[in-house]
């Protein structure tokens, strides 16, 4: 560490292993031995067991603690100097007294362990809308998954010189492991689970957890709650987006983002495999997108990550079989089922499940067992390159330009399938009412409906009404190269609730109308909620769907839009009047759109 020419990183790193007393520090050079060794040592451990070497080569099967599953969104915190700036959707504690417990948790969390100092690049490395961070982790899971996640190493530490800027992440699986005692497969302590944002001083402290968001900083503590931040602080924007390459048959080609919560169907976009002849999608990103404005004037987007941590379950070779190609090597499954010869299976990935598998907790699992054999939030870990429609560019440093941003979430009802803003703060409104039904990526109960406003509620480092003010201000800047905003939604159902639009590759649909309305070449009909597909215009050919279930998915849904508004308006004054007013005129405008379709339908 003596060679490290940041002395600031240098005294961070020694002030914390002071502080969590680690038997030995390791510097992370990202190199391919440096992986092996992890999961070498991860295997001997018993977290980690290689899966069959024929079927699934350089993978692996890890199985974390019951307890430790998923993000833990009651237990993640914005701490701001003032607690309305973490606003009433973060849950806010005061710094010093934040600080006070971190110095408690973290005195001597470490001990027994290795404490790792992983320098770790969002972003192609010296990229303008790159950043630079470094996590302190205890977890060598954590660093097998930040070297698939992230760009590590010393390259990393080049970059930074000898005084970039990076933003310090310390991580404790919190279970010291005391004189005598065993260490155990997936330490945690489910107990004192702290996942803690100081977004003034831009710094992650993540204490209990070993999974996921928890725990590889880099993700959503970073990439969105800090990043959220600097972006309001500096101009830009920080989502949580999938960014597609689209190409249509003529080879015009056109960069769309989108923002779906959790679980919701980001990475199925990303990979998405057209229905229709001749267009294409390739993919730039998954989860997470970082936007600048080019000296053109255009939104320039990156994806931050180097690597997908995707849903398991739902995932086939007829949903998403590029997602399955990407998955065939080198590989890290956590929380899946295990098949008797050594591969991985989930919910979905076939009609029928193999015999004799083993359960997500180790358990052998037969259908009609109690619970599912892969945990509903399971997930892989697997590097971007994998990906066989990976665009070329998807490293380039400059970004790719944003045409379309597109909006959505899980609405059973009134949303209709596609529908386009007629200006940016209309599409600003869109993203700030996106309520959609809460999946198994965090904790708690699934099904529930809740406002996710740009798919940013459990991830907006300040409070969420600033951050409305902060994407409508972006629009005052370049507006003649704004991107077309839209409101998707693929999971309406019928009364029986099943799915009315069947999804997946036929998505591709909406993407054609939505890439041939960024030229207007598409029809459209303006809507009280704003314009959505005219009959002809959405490409419908060679897809079976009834005239009932096109209707329904179409339709403008007047009654439930109108009984929207009042829920809308509350929502909104929840936030004590630090709401934007062109957002409360939106509402008002719709509300008046809506009485006048009633009206002349009466
Ligand atoms: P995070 O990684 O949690 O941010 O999730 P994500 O937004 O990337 O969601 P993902 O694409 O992994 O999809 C989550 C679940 O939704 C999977 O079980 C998918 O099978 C399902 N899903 C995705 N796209 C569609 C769709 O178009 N229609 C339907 N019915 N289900 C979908
Ligand atoms: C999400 O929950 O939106 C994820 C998974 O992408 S995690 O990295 O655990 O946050
Ligand atoms: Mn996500």
């Amino acid at each position: 560490m003596e060679n490290v020419a940041h002395r600031r990183l240098r005294d961070w790193v020694r002030t914390m292993s002071r502080l969590c007393e680690p038997e030995n520090v390791v510097w992370c050079d990202g190199s391919a031995a440096e992986r092996a060794a992890i999961w070498e040592g991860l295997v001997r451990q018993g977290t980690a067991k290689p899966l069959n070497q024929k079927l699934r080569p350089g993978s692996f099967i890890v199985r974390s603690d019951p307890a430790d599953v998923a993000r833990v969104e009651d237990r993640t915190f914005i701490c701001s100097a003032n607690r309305d700036d973490a606003g009433p959707t973060n849950n806010w504690v005061a710094p010093d007294e934040m600080r006070a417990t971190m110095q408690r948790l973290f005195a001597g969390a470490m001990r027994g362990r290795t404490m790792y100092v992983i320098p770790f690049s969002m972003g192609p490395i010296g990229s303008d809308i790159a950043h630079i961070g470094v996590q302190l982790t205890d977890s060598p899971y954590v660093v097998g998954s930040m070297h698939v996640m992230t760009r590590v190493g010393s390259r990393v530490l080049e970059q930074l010189g000898e005084d970039g800027r990076f933003v310090p992440c310390i991580h404790s699986v919190g279970s010291p492991i005391g004189d005598g005692s065993e260490d155990v497969p997936w330490p945690c302590n489910p107990n004192e689970r702290y996942i803690v944002h100081f977004p003034e001083t831009r710094e992650i402290w993540s204490y209990g957890s070993g999974y996921g968001g928890n725990a590889l900083l880099g993700k959503k503590c970073f990439a969105l709650r800090i990043a959220s931040v600097m972006a309001r602080d500096e101009g830009w924007l920080a989502e949580h987006m999938l960014i597609v390459k689209v190409t249509d048959p003529a080879g015009r080609t056109r960069y769309m983002a989108g923002a779906f919560p959790s679980a919701c169907g980001k990475t199925n976009l990303a990979m998405l495999t057209p229905t229709l002849p001749g267009w294409r999608v390739e993919t730039i990103g998954d989860d997470i997108c970082w936007m600048k404005f080019g000296a053109d004037g255009r939104l320039y987007a990156i994806n931050p990550e180097a690597g997908f941590f995707g849903v398991a379950p739902g995932t086939s070779i007829l949903s998403n079989p590029n997602a399955l190609r990407t998955l065939e090597r080198n590989s890290v499954f956590t929380n899946v089922a295990e098949t008797p010869d050594g591969d991985v299976w989930w919910e979905g990935m076939t009609d029928i499940p193999p015999e004799r598998l083993t359960d997500w907790q180790g358990l052998p699992w037969a259908p009609g067992n109690s619970g599912p054999a892969a945990h509903p939030n399971a997930r892989f870990t697997v590097a971007a390159h994998q990906c066989p429609v990976i665009a070329p560019e998807w490293e380039d440093p400059a970004g790719v330009p944003i045409s379309a941003i597109l909006f959505g979430g899980r609405r059973a009802s009134v949303v209709p399938l596609v529908n386009e803003a007629r200006d940016w703060t209309q599409g600003v409104y869109f993203g700030s009412i996106i309520a959609s039904e809460k999946t198994a990526a965090a904790a708690g109960r699934v099904g529930e409906l809740r406002r996710d406003p740009m798919a940013m509620l459990p991830f907006c480092g300040y409070n969420m009404a600033d951050y409305w003010s902060h994407w409508l201000r972006m629009g005052t800047r370049n507006s003649a190269h704004l991107p077309r905003i839209f409101y998707v939604n693929w999971f309406r159902r019928d009364d029986r609730g099943r799915f009315l639009w069947p999804g997946f590759g036929e998505n591709a649909r909406v993407l054609k109308w939505i890439f041939e309305r960024c030229d207007n070449d598409a029809g459209a009909i303006d809507a009280p909620i704003g314009r959505l597909p005219s009959p002809d215009a959405l490409d419908l050919h060679g897809l079976k769907l009834d005239n009932d279930a096109l209707h329904d998915l179409l339709r403008v849904d007047t009654d439930g839009w109108r009984q929207e508004i009042p829920l809308i308006r509350e929502y909104y004054h929840s936030f004590g009047g630090r709401a934007p007013d062109a957002l409360l005129g939106e509402s008002l405008a719709l509300a008046g759109r809506l009485d006048a379709a009633q009206g002349s339908a009466a």
